[in-house]
């Protein structure tokens, strides 16, 4: 079967991510990779599954939050530094509105020691480019914890906006009430390169 196998450089270190399908083993992998108790905290939900719960995975990846996301096929990416290895995260698009031409987007470098290299600011360039132009979805927007500075910067340097903080929004796994921003980045407005 064909494997669609995105990539994305970065000109000036020629650091590259690619993004392409996953089959069942890469899914269980990152299932692993995910027990990891801070990104309960950067993602706001139980990060913790058994290997056989890919199901269960690939809806917690796929759930969406903003007003404007629809009940839809999610399109999932495994996030690798080569094709043929594991993947060191996920992307996914969810949520996807036709009629509106909206999109949710989530992105996470599950394995820790590859955070913070530039890999997941690639990959999701690499998928926002796609969901433009690829795609032609016009609206891409990300529902972050107020808390994950981190990817609440990641989304301005690419040139999303804080449309709404929608406060006490979200329910974190131990029931507190927290904080979600609402980023958007619409095709119209500055395009990533
Ligand atoms: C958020 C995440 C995807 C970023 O990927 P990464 O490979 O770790 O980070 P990168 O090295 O690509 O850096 C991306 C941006 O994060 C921000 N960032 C990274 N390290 C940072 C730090 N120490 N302090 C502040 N901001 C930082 C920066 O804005 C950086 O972009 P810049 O280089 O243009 O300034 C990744 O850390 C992750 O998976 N975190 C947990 C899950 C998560 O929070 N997902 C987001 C839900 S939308």
């Amino acid at each position: 079967m064909d494997r669609k196998i995105l990539e994305q450089e970065h000109k000036a270190t020629g650091i590259k991510v690619f993004l392409a399908s996953m089959d069942d083993i890469h899914i269980k992998h990152l299932i692993k990779l995910a027990r990891d108790p801070i990104l309960v905290n950067l993602m706001g939900w139980n990060t913790f599954f058994e290997s056989d719960d890919t199901e269960q995975f690939i809806q917690a990846i796929s759930s969406y939050t903003l007003p404007y996301s629809r009940k839809s096929q999610p399109l999932i990416f495994g996030v690798y530094l080569n094709p043929e290895d594991f993947p060191i995260g996920y992307a996914v698009l969810k949520g996807i509105n036709i009629d509106l031409s909206t999109t949710e987007i989530g992105v996470a470098i599950l394995d820790k020691k590859y955070r913070n290299k530039g890999y997941g600011k690639l990959g999701f360039k690499r998928l926002i480019n796609y969901t433009f132009n690829q795609l032609h979805i016009q609206t891409i927007g990300a529902a972050v914890l107020l808390s994950n500075k981190f990817s609440i910067n990641m989304c301005r340097n690419l040139g999303f906006v804080e449309r709404e903080i929608m406060y006490k929004s979200w329910e974190m796994p131990n029931k507190e009430l927290v904080d979600l921003a609402w980023m958007e980045l619409t095709s119209i407005s500055k395009q990533v390169t």
